[in-house]
């Protein structure tokens, strides 16, 4: 039986001849393909937003962080659970990585935690869309207002989502989206951040590329130090052709989740996740209670994987990572990050996926969970 994968990206032959184009044309770093994608992005998210684009979701956070200049003796409240970026990118600003819970279906930040960690030295709240669904955007909002906060979304799994009919990113607060490999769009790797503020935007120009200005009459200045995080042309034209197929691809993705939905059983040991309106589907991931089933998460992934069923882990606790511990973190200190981060498994989810992949997982989580029917 062919194996199926927890992801695969969808590139077909349109991807490889704009890549082949590029190729040929002499122009393959940054360029007008870049151009012409960061201007085709600013028009799906709608709502009259700039974008730029980044060689990463990774470099375009920290790129914003430092232009809205965050750093050294300033916190940022982010959630637990996450892939470590979101937490990294505040360690490498100089800032302090502030951590909160978040809710247990939808992996994401708790606002009334965030309210609680809110003190003098926070400058920004850094939330997730977990695997394509919204955060509660109206309650971190009203955060940000009230404390005088940056809402800095890390929308690095959300291109696609939205929040009460609000595409994420168009609001005009920086939201950064990550198109690597797994992600619902890919340019293999690469990112990019959607704002309104002018300013800010010139600044995260500068910085993603050594910091150069450049004049009318050609010549540079290098008011303040800048990275080299720039996009290439390559990646931005296969990035043109994803763009293009994504409504399709979001569309796929939530059929393949609807249908897990519907047919994995109700079980005390299984937690699912749940589909709300804008969801983009990005992943599926469960909860499984691998103690109450007498087994174990390895157990479990390597019978699957026997079954030619990959499976992910998305992911562990962030602050139980050595690197947050040294902050003084540990366990018990936010509970259902932890649970979920125990217990988590990412079930294949992919637009090329056929409805009796889905059906095949299904069969195998069933006679897996029938085995301890009284969990
Ligand atoms: C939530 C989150 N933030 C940030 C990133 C970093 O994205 P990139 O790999 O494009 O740097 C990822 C990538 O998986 C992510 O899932």
């Amino acid at each position: 039986m062919a194996m199926l994968p927890f992801t695969r990206p969808d590139l077909g032959p349109e991807e490889q001849a704009a890549a082949a184009e590029v190729l040929a044309s002499g122009w393959i770093t940054t360029g007008p393909k870049v151009a012409a994608f960061e201007q085709a992005l600013a028009e799906y998210l709608g709502g009259g937003v700039q974008v730029l684009t980044f060689n990463s979701a990774t470099s375009a956070l920290e790129a914003v962080l430092l232009a809205l200049g965050i750093g050294p003796g300033d916190e940022v409240i982010v959630p637990a659970m996450s892939f470590v970026a979101t937490a990294n990118v505040v360690t490498r600003s100089g800032a302090v990585p502030v951590f909160v819970d978040v809710e247990p279906v939808s992996r994401n930040i708790d606002p009334e935690a965030v309210r609680q960690a809110i003190g003098p030295r926070t400058r920004a709240i850094l939330p997730v869309h977990f695997a394509g669904r919204s955060a509660d955007l109206d309650a971190l909002r009203s955060l940000a207002r009230e404390h005088g906060l940056h809402l800095i979304e890390d929308a690095a799994q959300a291109i696609g989502t939205a929040w009460q009919g609000e595409r994420i990113g168009t609001a005009g607060n920086p939201a950064v989206f990550s198109f690597h490999p797994n992600k619902n769009l890919t340019t293999i790797e690469g990112g990019a951040v959607a704002f309104a503020d002018a300013a800010l935007g010139e600044r995260l120009r500068r910085l993603r590329f050594h910091g150069i200005v450049r004049d009318a009459e050609g010549g540079m200045d290098v008011p303040e130090w800048g990275g080299k995080m720039n996009l290439p042309d390559v990646h931005a034209a296969i990035g043109l052709v994803q763009l293009g197929r994504l409504d399709g691809f979001n569309t796929r993705r939530r059929e393949l989740a609807q249908r897990y939905l519907t047919r994995l059983p109700a079980h005390p040991a299984l937690r699912l996740p749940a589909d709300v309106a804008g969801h983009s589907w990005h992943m599926f991931c469960i909860e499984l209670d691998f103690a109450a089933l007498g087994t174990s998460r390895a157990a479990v992934q390597a019978r699957l994987q026997a079954a030619g069923i990959g499976t992910g882990i998305h992911y562990p606790a962030m602050h139980l990572f050595g690197l947050y511990r040294r902050l003084g973190y540990g366990p018990g200190d936010f509970p259902q990050a932890e649970r979920i981060g125990e217990q988590t498994l990412t079930l294949p989810l992919f637009p090329a996926m056929l409805d009796t992949d889905v059906d095949r997982v299904c069969a195998a989580l069933t006679e897996l969970l029938e085995e301890t029917p009284d969990a």
